[in-house]
């Protein structure tokens, strides 16, 4: 036997749960064993209507109101029933002549109960051992935690019971900065393998044991936390005064009670996932040390179990069903459960930390959400939600979105409570908030920066958010955090990081995109390549427009300037003196002027197939929202689901001559819809890395070869000149290959060309981008027209038959068929 000296005087809050206790059971004596027969019938008969006087006592599937936060799809964790649950194979194998290993331990009395008519808990505490000592398999041990001024009547009861060898007794000490010091006698103590923690007051039905065993010895159950009575959460209070309300499961269909309409007390007849359990807990011993990760000791035992568990190590808590007298957890005549569940609620509107944790949002990551496309924001401060409301609100009204909000607390300026009430008036869809509640009375960004760091892991560990949306602000520790945390989960979680200003140019992108696409979010790269010579003046103004483009936070956009042999010093100071901030700068000077491949060829060559080359020649000057159509189109059309093997690059311009005779009345398409076209943009276009890849292969075999190779249709066609741009041609027509085009009135686009007047077209510098676009986004890419090396409208089809018939006529009579 182990005692301990309480060091300190101690004094018990005092709770009127053991007062409303008598009194229920006295004035309920005769009707709840009526309501006894009744149930029981019940569950054997499966008739309800004898209940539908009871207005609180629900059927699993009654009108259970859903929770207001309950995310998680109930049909993925598939539920048992009781016969299902002792059919399901088990590991364990009931022997009916050794002890389990097992250690039952009463709490007596529980943390908040305190009960002056000992000789009443002494008849309980009785009752209690005896069930135990009845069990249809004998646990190892069996142990009493309780006060000491409690153990002269314990040690006299066990000797009448002649158990003072079997039944160890520990003393729980009162400290009441820790309730759960015993915990720790728990932690060192312990030898078996499973812990029953009971409640005072819990009278187990004798199968109780043999069955936890069972079933958590199945695949199914034995990393979940086990109970047969338990709560969820209804609601996250939205405002100070409103209250939360729990549904209870009891573990029976039992006993009557005197609840108030919002307060559900119910019974389960499969297996469920809930929030708290109560009364009883069937652990592992090995998930003791794992209760001492959590540092708020104010909570309730029954938050705190289940939630330091689920938080910390995934251990879901799950009630089971139960079916006789047996099988119950609690087999008194008054359900212990209405009464742990009075108290919770009462709990709830005194517990301060509780209450707090609770409106952080808590709940939520006891809750799982399957299925669906997952996508979280950080919101820090008030400033950063009007950026981001449009965004966030919009997202949410997408089904199959889940989206997840994460604040930074009330000293950051924005709290759950307040995200809230924002949301109720902006009517977006579901959303669920959790607030980090940064304490930002420390000076020390280290210590700012690592809180960030540890609740943005801990949320991404648990709600697993596929994408992440938060504000690019390099400079705030809020920002380092988020970036270290995300680092530590590699690339499962795609970041987004926007810059503020930036973010009403992106919203309805981000949108419109597939979500497939957007977790492709950072995988393409853009290299810039600037051909130049000696046009200083063009050049800087095209560099200048590139530097004050929008980037969407992209930060490795890189930039080479290739000069051409015979450069004016003008340009070569130029290009080595000027500043790019947004990826790295490169400089190439060629010594001989390039003739038959001209330097732009050499000038891209990707270093994989994420990365694209956007070829430019200084006399262009790009729209500052250039960028912006290329990420868009290039996200749209090569990450998504509507992804095409054909499509070699994309334009910032239109082509003038290509709108005068393309969209005649009778086409189905829309006037302004961006279109394929098989003629290469040359001077401002992002070319696709296999493609210009293949380009190479292709031209190093074709520079051997003499043959004319004339791409032609009836009338005029592409004949063989020693240029690049012709090759590629070639190649294209073989292919069917196509590049995308924008279509914008009045020819408005991302590039124009101050040296070639049929070029010349107006710069989009208002942001007009997603009201030029058909329907406001890019269409499909089976919806787009596609034309041909003459601009005529036709189909991929025609396309690629064209291509077939010109390499049977190649292959004919060369020995071209190595090359295609
Ligand atoms: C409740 O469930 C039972 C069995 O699953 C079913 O037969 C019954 O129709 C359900 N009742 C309601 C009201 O949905
Ligand atoms: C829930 O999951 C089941 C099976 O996993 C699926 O059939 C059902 O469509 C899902 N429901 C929702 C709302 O996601
Ligand atoms: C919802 O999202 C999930 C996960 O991304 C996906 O597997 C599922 O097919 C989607 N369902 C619908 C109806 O789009
Ligand atoms: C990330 O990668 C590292 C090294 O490959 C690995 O040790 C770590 O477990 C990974 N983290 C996650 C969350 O996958
Ligand atoms: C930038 O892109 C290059 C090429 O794709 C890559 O090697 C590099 O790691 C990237 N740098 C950053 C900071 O993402
Ligand atoms: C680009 O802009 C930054 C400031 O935004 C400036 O420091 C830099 O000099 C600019 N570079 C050029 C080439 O204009
Ligand atoms: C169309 O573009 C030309 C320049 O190419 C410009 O002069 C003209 O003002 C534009 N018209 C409209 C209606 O924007
Ligand atoms: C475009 O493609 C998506 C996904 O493939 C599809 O859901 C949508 O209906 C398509 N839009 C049209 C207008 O066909
Ligand atoms: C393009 O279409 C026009 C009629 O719209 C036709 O006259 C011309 O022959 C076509 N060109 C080619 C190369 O098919
Ligand atoms: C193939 O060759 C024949 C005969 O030389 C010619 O009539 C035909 O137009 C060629 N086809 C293509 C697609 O070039």
């Amino acid at each position: 036997m182990h005692r301990k000296e309480s060091s300190q005087p101690h004094k018990l809050h005092t709770s009127s749960f053991p007062r409303i206790f008598r009194y229920i059971v006295f004035i309920s004596l005769s009707l709840s064993l009526f309501f006894f027969g009744l149930f029981n019938l019940n569950i054997i008969t499966k008739h309800q209507e004898s209940f539908k006087q009871h207005d609180n006592i629900y059927g699993e599937n009654d009108s259970v109101s859903r929770t207001n936060f309950e995310t998680f799809n109930t049909s993925s964790f598939k539920g048992h029933t009781y016969i299902e649950l002792l059919q399901l194979e088990s590991s364990w194998i009931s022997t009916l002549d050794s002890n389990v290993p097992v250690t039952v331990i009463i709490i007596y009395p529980n943390n908040d109960q305190k009960d002056e008519d000992e000789e009443d808990n002494d008849r309980i505490i009785e009752k209690q051992l005896d069930a135990i000592l009845s069990q249809t398999v004998k646990p190892e041990s069996i142990w009493i935690i309780t006060l000491v001024e409690q153990v002269n009547n314990i040690n006299k009861l066990l000797q009448q019971k002649k158990l003072i060898n079997n039944v160890q007794l520990y003393i729980k000490e009162i400290d009441n900065s820790d309730p759960f010091t015993y915990l720790k006698i728990v932690l060192q103590k312990v030898q078996t393998k499973y812990i029953l923690l009971l409640n005072s007051g819990v009278i187990l039905g004798n199968q109780y044991l043999q069955n936890m065993l069972h079933i958590s010895n199945t695949k199914e159950y034995n990393d979940k936390l086990l109970g047969t009575m338990g709560m969820n959460f209804n609601n996250i209070p939205n405002e100070v005064d409103e209250i939360v309300s729990l549904t209870c499961y009891d573990d029976h269909i039992s006993s009557y009670f005197t609840y108030s309409n919002d307060n559900m007390i119910t019974y389960s007849r499969t297996s469920k996932r809930v929030d708290m359990l109560s009364n009883i807990w069937f652990l592992q011993k090995q998930w003791i040390p794992i209760l001492f990760k959590e540092n708020n000791k104010d909570l309730p035992l029954e938050f705190f179990i289940s939630f330091t568990l689920r938080y910390n190590s995934n251990i879901p808590s799950i009630i089971l069903p139960t079916f006789n007298r047996e099988s119950w957890g609690d087999v008194s005549s008054v359900s212990i459960q209405t009464f742990t569940c009075d108290d919770l609620r009462r709990k709830f509107s005194t517990n301060i930390a509780w209450t707090h944790y609770i409106e952080r949002g808590y709940p939520l990551i006891i809750k799982e959400s399957f299925n669906q496309n997952k996508i979280m924001f950080i919101l820090d401060g008030i400033n950063q939600e009007k950026y981001f409301r449009s965004l966030y609100c919009k997202l949410s009204l997408i089904s199959n979105n889940s989206i997840n909000i994460i604040t930074t607390g009330k000293d950051r300026g924005l709290d759950s409570s307040k995200l809230r009430k924002i949301i109720k008036k902006s009517s977006c869809g579901h959303i669920n908030i959790y607030d980090l509640d940064i304490q930002t009375n420390s000076f020390e960004t280290n210590i700012l920066r690592n809180q960030v760091y540890e609740g943005v892991e801990h949320i991404i560990e648990y709600l697993k958010p596929e994408i992440l949306i938060y504000a690019k602000i390099t400079k705030n520790f809020i920002y380092q955090g988020i970036s270290s945390a995300i680092k530590g989960f590699n690339n499962t979680v795609t970041s987004i990081e926007l810059p503020l200003e930036e973010i009403e140019y992106v919203t309805e992108l981000i949108i419109d995109l597939p979500f497939h696409s957007l977790k492709n979010w950072n995988e393409p790269k853009i290299q810039l390549q600037v051909i130049t010579q000696n046009r200083p003046v063009s050049l800087s103004r095209l560099i200048n427009s590139l530097n004050s483009s929008y980037y969407f936070g992209d930060d490795n956009v890189s930039l080479t300037v290739n000069i051409d042999g015979g450069a004016d010093p003008v340009t070569m100071d130029f290009c080595s003196k000027f500043l790019w901030n947004h990826g790295s700068k490169n400089v190439r000077h060629r010594i001989v002027q390039g003739k038959l491949i001209p330097m732009v060829i050499e000038s891209y060559y990707p270093n994989d197939y994420n990365d694209y080359g956007l070829l430019l020649d200084d006399d262009v000057e790009v729209s500052p929202f250039y960028y912006i159509w290329v990420k868009y189109s290039i996200l749209k059309y090569r990450y998504g689901p509507d992804k095409s093997q054909r499509l070699f690059g994309i334009s910032l311009y239109g082509q003038r001559y290509m709108e005068l005779n393309m969209f005649g009345l009778g086409t189905k398409f829309p006037n302004r819809s961006p279109y394929l076209s098989q003629v290469p943009c040359s001077w401002s276009a992002v070319y696709f890395p296999e493609i210009w890849k293949e380009f190479h292969e292709y031209l190093i075999k074709r520079l051997d070869d003499e043959r004319e190779i004339i791409v032609s249709n009836s009338k005029s066609s592409y004949k063989r000149k020693k240029s690049w741009k012709n090759y590629f041609i070639e190649l294209i027509y073989l292919r069917g290959y196509v590049m995308l085009y924008p279509n914008f009135k009045n020819l408005t686009s991302f590039s124009t060309n101050h040296a070639k007047p049929v070029f010349d077209v107006p710069l989009m510098k208002e942001f007009t981008l997603y009201d030029e676009l058909p329907n406001n986004h890019l269409p499909n890419f089976t919806e787009l027209p596609v034309t041909d090396l003459w601009g005529n409208l036709t189909t991929f089809n025609d396309l690629i038959n064209r291509g077939i018939n010109l390499h049977n006529n190649i292959s004919l009579s060369s020995s071209f068929q190595r090359i295609i």
